[in-house]
């Protein structure tokens, strides 16, 4: 079945090429996630993000920012995807927005940024850090799937509107969703503000602590 599926989507490809496409959107309907055969190996898996050429982003990445941290942490923050910083450095959230997700994680989880993982719902950086396209999202959307998969953690903290949206399936705004605990396979997920929110819009920090507290509750 697998390999059917396999053979007609090769099929599909090869027509686009012959048509001049290098790229081609995937829409949900057509991207049946279950057959997308990826490693268990974290290795490995990250082996096969780094060179990744399933969407556009991959024409102007400096790096693919495949995520770091803990592989046994309880605890996973998902953002949206990697800005200028994290595109030069290779590594999730090491900009300005970074420093105030490594304050949240520091000061008021308390836990060493060193002990939790972060990555991010897209590996390469859009351009001019616009919002993912739902196909490069999707497209991408199975090493998130695997890293979770693999890390196994008890909370996922969801940084921001496409994060929650790309994890759940669900189109509701974060200033509704935010703080809720939902259920998901084998873990909880907790929405809360982007931290490039907060540094925007500094007095949604009371509700992002809200939310971190309810997470240290939890934990
Ligand atoms: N914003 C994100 O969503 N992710 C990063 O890694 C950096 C900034």
């Amino acid at each position: 079945m697998k390999n059917l599926h396999n053979a007609l989507q090769l099929k599909q490809l090869l027509l686009f090429k012959q048509f001049g496409y290098r790229y081609t959107d995937i829409t949900p309907s057509e991207l049946e996630e279950e057959c997308v055969e990826l490693p268990y190996h974290i290795d490995d898996l990250k082996k096969l993000a780094l060179g990744c050429h399933l969407c556009e982003l991959s024409k102007n990445r400096h790096q693919v920012v495949f995520g770091e941290g803990d592989l046994n942490a309880d605890l996973l923050f998902v953002g949206e995807g990697p800005g200028a910083t994290e595109d030069s450095t290779g590594r999730p959230f090491v900009g300005r927005a970074g420093e105030m997700l490594t304050k949240m994680i520091e000061n008021v989880l308390h836990i060493p940024r060193s002990e939790v993982y972060i990555t991010n719902i897209i590996k390469c950086r859009p351009p001019n850090n616009r919002v993912p396209t739902e196909s490069e999202a999707l497209t991408c959307r199975p090493f998130l799937q695997r890293q979770i998969a693999v890390i196994k953690p008890r909370i996922i903290v969801t940084l921001g509107a496409t994060a929650y949206r790309y994890l759940t399936n669900d189109n509701s705004p974060i200033s509704k969703v935010r703080g809720a605990v939902i259920q998901g396979d084998g873990y909880m997920i907790i929405p809360t503000y982007h931290p490039s929110y907060l540094l925007r819009n500094p007095s949604a920090k009371k509700e992002t602590l809200d939310d971190l507290l309810k997470v240290k509750t939890l934990l």
